[in-house]
């Protein structure tokens, strides 16, 4: 049985390094901050997630805000277990996916969540890789009318600093394509700081930069029972 107040967040696209791990970090800690109870599931092989954990709580020497539990993607009965339990948690469940869409039990996890998060950066590989990536959802959406996850599309890293006047004219046209699919959330910026990324709170930089994405993505989901920001 779902939760009340649970709702399912997975992170995902076929894109390598667009910053999928990132952000479900960010948006861990920005739910921390906003005392919402948070946990992540790590289900990339990369384990990006919980060795990060490692790392902070030795530097940070107290209890973790929240709990990162590693799980490699397995068959479909187990994934479908695994995403029943998940579903019982009072709080957010953040998933950070691996790339590899033709998994099953990446469908199944999709199947369950209530908004998958797709970053991408203003660059055409990563554009058009991110428009098959979600021509990959529609087509799990149509053998799965259970699917009802809100798609909700990132660009990150974003430097306007960089890009000629051709170039950008050539993303935004792809971001319409995008948009026809899924909502096109605020920007978060390019900083240096995101690679300081922790897995206990968010530093002033990091916040500045996302905060109206992460915020936007919440408010977005928001059910009754969540506070008002
Ligand atoms: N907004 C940002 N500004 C600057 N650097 C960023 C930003 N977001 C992510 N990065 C950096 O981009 C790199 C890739 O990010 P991340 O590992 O989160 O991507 P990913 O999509 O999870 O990658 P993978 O597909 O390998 O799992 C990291 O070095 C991270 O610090
Ligand atoms: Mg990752």
């Amino acid at each position: 049985m779902k939760h009340q107040n649970n709702v399912i967040i997975v992170f995902a696209n076929q894109k390598g390094g667009v910053g999928k791990s990132t952000l479900c970090l960010l948006l861990a800690n920005y739910l921390v901050y906003w005392k919402k109870n948070v946990c992540i599931i790590d289900t990339d092989l990369q384990q990006s997630a919980s060795m990060q954990r490692q790392i902070d709580e030795q530097q940070f020497g107290t209890e973790p805000p929240y709990a990162i539990q590693s799980f490699s993607i397995a068959d479909t009965a187990t994934m479908q277990q695994l995403m029943e339990n998940a579903q019982e948690f009072d709080g957010y469940v953040l998933f950070d996916a691996p790339g590899n869409i033709k998994d099953d039990g990446l469908a199944v996890m999709l199947a369950y969540a209530d908004a998958i998060v797709c970053p991408y950066e203003y660059e055409t590989k990563s554009l058009v890789s991110t428009q098959t990536f979600i021509g990959v959802l529609e087509q799990l959406r149509e053998l799965n009318p259970q699917m009802k996850a809100r798609l909700f599309l990132v660009p990150n890293k974003v430097d306007t600093r960089i890009g000629t006047a051709a170039e950008w004219k050539a993303w935004m046209e792809h971001e319409r394509v995008l948009a026809q699919h899924g909502t096109v959330t605020p920007r978060a910026g390019y900083r240096i700081q995101m690679r300081r990324v922790n897995t206990y709170d968010l530093l002033d930089d990091q916040k500045h930069a996302v905060y109206d994405t992460l915020r936007f993505i919440i408010q977005s989901l928001r059910t009754p029972n969540h506070e008002q920001n």
